[in-house]
């Protein structure tokens, strides 16, 4: 279950009611797919071959559809990031900047852990640290970064409106220390 840390206040907020509240008051969407849909040999699993990224998302077929009909999202596929990812390391000082895209950045961790960071309307930058389950979409040009947590790995099914959306827009923003 994800858990908020507002940077500002020290403020952790838990709990699937209460991270919904606040994640809805600064118009993030959340909720939550059954990490136990999974086959187990998928469940906890970063190091995964394409044909398993393609039974991840046969499995959360109904759950991709159903969220892709509600807010317009029209492809989708799976990422996983591990030890052996390419220049893992370069890729997450390019992952750390604050930025902003044309549309949601959408993502549902179904095995490893990350954080968004994100610029909320009226509480400054928050963190929101997922786990297996968690499904998160940062709206259309609102401030944030994704991270990795210590353990390094995770896997994620991405949902786009249009893949060339994507592209990162670099925000300089003086009110942002990283921490
Ligand atoms: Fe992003």
């Amino acid at each position: 279950m994800a858990t908020i840390v507002i940077r500002d206040t020290e403020e952790i907020i838990k709990g699937q009611e209460k991270v919904q509240a606040f994640l809805e008051s600064q118009e993030v969407l959340y909720e939550h797919w059954d990490p136990t849909k999974l086959p187990a040999q998928l469940q906890d699993n970063c190091h995964i071959t394409d044909d398993e990224k393609a039974q991840i998302l046969t499995t959360y077929d109904e759950d991709i559809r159903s969220l892709a009909e509600r807010r317009g999202y029209k492809n989708w596929d799976v990422i996983a990031l591990n030890e052996n990812t390419p220049d893992l390391d370069s890729l997450l000082k390019k992952f750390e900047q604050v930025h902003t895209h044309t549309e949601d950045e959408v993502r549902a961790i179904t095995a490893g852990s990350g954080s968004f960071v994100i610029k909320g309307a009226d509480v400054g930058y928050f963190d929101v640290q997922l786990e297996p389950g968690d499904v998160i979409s940062v709206p259309v040009d609102t401030p944030h970064f994704f991270t990795l947590s210590s353990e390094r790995q995770v896997v994620a099914v991405r949902l786009f409106i249009d893949p060339e959306g994507w592209v990162a827009h670099k925000f300089n923003d003086p009110a942002f220390t990283s921490n």
